[in-house]
């Protein structure tokens, strides 16, 4: 099962010779993208990895977030993951990312309940029915930025990654084509706000688009 299912949300179809291709969005498309698919400022062919389209658009009050997220004790690759996860950087998507168990996702990054029980100081040894209990990063930002760092610590970045993607599935079986996919999506997003340090603190948001796997 994808842990994911939020980024599949993010869908629109271009019907091209009478044949509907779906592309998804790994970062959900800005509002503005309409199902006509007019993807605002791509971003040079050159910057963005190669199948995937990027871009960048500009949300109200994204930039005092991102200061606040590094002021946590995030790091530029932590605020990536949360650039890609949500649009605002918050957690007020429904409870769990509408999963239970050890799938629930919880905080800005959508670290799921098996690594944050797995990984977390704040929660080793809560079983997978407890994971109501990582409802907590909803309101600790600094727990939320802790437990990213414990758990890439733990796992090692690679397998983080994997994780992350997709779940304890993804952890037993690392390098699909999709989690590296996945993985490089991440990268290239930290290196669009790390280039120049003012996308550290202004609005724009960068997103990351793929093909359907
Ligand atoms: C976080 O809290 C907000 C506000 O209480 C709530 O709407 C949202 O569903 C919560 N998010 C998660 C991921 O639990
Ligand atoms: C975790 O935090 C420590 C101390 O701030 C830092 O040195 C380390 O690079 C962080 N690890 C990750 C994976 O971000
Ligand atoms: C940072 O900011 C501007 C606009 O958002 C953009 O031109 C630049 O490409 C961004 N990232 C990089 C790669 O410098
Ligand atoms: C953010 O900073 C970059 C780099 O200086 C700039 O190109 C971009 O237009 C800025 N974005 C906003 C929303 O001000």
């Amino acid at each position: 099962m994808k842990k994911k299912v939020s980024y599949w949300a993010g869908r629109a179809g271009i019907t091209l010779l009478g044949v509907t291709i779906v592309l998804t969005a790994f970062a959900s498309l800005p509002k503005h993208a309409s199902a006509a698919m007019s993807l605002p400022d791509r971003a040079s062919a050159a910057g963005c990895p190669s199948g995937m389209s990027c871009g960048s658009y500009s949300i109200p009050g994204l930039g005092a977030r991102k200061q606040q997220i590094l002021k946590a004790g995030a790091s530029t690759l932590d605020l990536a993951v949360a650039m890609l996860e949500t649009n605002t950087m918050q957690a007020t998507y429904a409870s769990g990312d509408g999963k239970t168990t050890d799938a629930a996702n919880f905080g800005i990054f959508k670290q799921d309940w098996y690594m944050l029980r797995s990984a977390c100081s704040r929660f080793l040894g809560l079983t997978s029915s407890q994971y109501a209990a990582g409802a907590f990063l909803n309101s600790s930002l600094s727990t939320d930025v802790a437990c990213m760092n414990q758990s890439q610590r733990h796992y090692g970045l690679s397998t983080w990654f994997a994780g992350e993607r997709y779940g304890q599935t993804g952890i037993g079986h690392p390098n699909t084509p999709d989690i590296l996919r996945y993985t490089k999506a991440i990268y290239w997003l930290q290196s669009q706000l790390t280039s120049r340090s003012a996308n550290l603190s202004n609005d724009t948001r960068f997103w990351v688009a793929v093909p359907a796997i």
